[in-house]
């Protein structure tokens, strides 16, 4: 796995001065043989390619090939594109002599990279009924052991010039793996019998609660009565603000995206952030109070998708007498299938519209990405990486002096730069030790399937 950052992003760095990658010689590389190295990038790459099959091992083989929406890819499309990245950009372009698994792989499993070529179109990736799944999975063997023995046996220089797209390959492929979990998330809610994708957990209390229009007016005694207190209290913690340095920092150990650079310093005014994220109690307090029916607290074009889309509750959420599963009190559809609302867990599914309408609701805002970047290391932050991606008010743009990647994965970032909202943070799906304070991950502003939620900024004067 990769290693977590832990660096704190308020301290002043000179301007990093080498490239990205490949990631150049560390002094302390000499203390480690060429061959424990290998080593380790053998177990690295192993650990990666194994979660992928852990995260699809409850699906059947009809899970793994449908396709629910346009944005979503079917699971064996995942499997199948990730492979393709390392044969593609090590492989081919490094192996002499390397064996292509079969040609026509290429056409199908290239995601979006101009430069290598026409490619099967995306919202028609769940018609793959061929190839199957048996035959994605010795596609996934067979570039395994080719990439186990380049790693191996690689030549000195070739070595060099391949470990930066090594790790690249291994960040790839664990985005790949959340968007595995959401995106088969998306088509078993799609089910009507809503099938859990993990097997199902302990029953949880349930909120007894009825529908949106039912739900107790917040701070309500009928309220008090039905939502417990939440499981950590919401502090507000200051920022003085000031100049700040953001943006990842210079470390020959760090494997960092190309779209968190250049490190550069930043001008915030005071404000304090929330020490947790806004949870599911929270946030039906705010559906009890007509936040879905109020155009006061919404931006325009979310106002417009609540009134087209019939928003009314986040999108997993279930009301009560819902027919695809009957109950008395509010549900929320999970991982591990249909679940009771629980209040003191944080929020997910939402859309930057619905956090930002919430936090307008809270008399509050969204934080900036820098303004979350710089607060990620004050004392008492909580729910930064493992619960919910958190909506900024940032948009999705470079940084001053972004250059993209070299070569063919110079399409991998800078070109999505635009119409797009950055997420901070990390998620229940994101894979151990994948994310940092610096990660920059961005979705439409009307994407709700993913584990999105928010924590809550506001303006202080000091
Ligand atoms: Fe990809």
């Amino acid at each position: 796995m990769l290693p977590a950052l832990t660096e704190d992003v308020l301290t002043p760095t000179a301007a990093p001065a080498v490239p990205l990658w490949p990631v150049p010689p560390k002094p302390s590389q000499g203390l480690r043989s060429d061959a424990q190295e290998r080593a380790d990038m053998q177990a690295q790459y192993r650990a990666v390619r194994a979660e992928s099959l852990r995260r699809s091992q409850h699906l059947s083989a009809e899970d793994q090939c449908i396709q629910s929406m346009p944005d979503a890819s079917p699971c064996k499309w995942h499997l199948a594109h990730s492979t393709w990245f390392f044969e593609t950009v090590v492989l081919k372009a490094l192996q002499p002599g390397y064996a292509v698994f079969n040609p026509r792989f290429h056409y199908l499993f290239n995601s979006y990279y101009e430069a290598l070529g026409p490619r099967h179109a995306r919202p028609q990736r769940g018609l793959l009924s061929r190839p199957s799944l048996a035959e994605v999975q010795a596609y996934r063997a067979h570039v395994d052991a080719a990439m186990q023995g380049f790693i191996a046996h690689s030549d000195a220089p070739t070595w060099q010039q391949a470990q930066g797209l090594l790790r690249l390959g291994f960040a790839h492929e664990q985005q790949h793996q959340e968007l595995l979990l959401t995106d088969m998330l998306h088509a078993l809610w799609s089910n009507p019998l809503l099938p859990a994708f993990w097997p199902p957990a302990p029953v949880q209390a349930p909120l007894q609660v009825q529908g949106p229009s039912d739900l107790p007016a917040p701070g309500s005694a009928a309220q008090a009565s039905q939502l417990p207190a939440p499981a950590a209290a919401l502090l507000w913690l200051e920022h003085p603000g000031g100049i700040v340095q953001v943006g990842w920092r210079n470390s020959a150990a760090q494997f960092v995206f190309d779209n968190e650079g250049p490190r550069h310093a930043a001008l915030l005014r005071p404000f304090a952030m929330a020490s947790r994220l806004v949870n599911c109690g929270e946030f039906a307090a705010f559906v009890a109070d007509g936040g879905y029916r109020r155009p006061e607290l919404w931006l325009s074009d979310g106002w417009a998708l609540v009134q087209t889309q019939h928003w009314q509750a986040p999108a997993y959420w279930l009301a009560p007498g819902d027919a695809r599963a009957p109950a008395d009190h509010w549900q929320v559809f999970g991982l591990q299938g249909v679940q009771a609302l629980v209040p003191e867990a944080p929020v997910s599914q939402l859309s930057f519209y619905e956090a930002a309408a919430y936090a307008a609701w809270a008399g509050a805002r969204l934080p900036t990405e820098f303004e979350w970047e710089a607060a990620s290391s004050l004392s008492g932050m909580d729910e930064l990486y493992a619960s919910a991606w958190q909506w900024t008010r940032s948009s999705y743009d470079p940084y001053p002096g972004f250059a993209p990647m070299a070569g063919d994965v110079a399409e991998y970032n800078g070109k999505f730069m635009v119409g797009q909202m950055v997420l901070r943070g990390g998620s229940v799906a994101t894979p151990a030790g994948h994310t940092r304070p610096s990660y920059r991950n961005f979705f439409a502003p009307a994407a709700r399937w993913q584990f999105s939620g928010l924590r809550l900024a506001k303006d202080i004067h000091l």
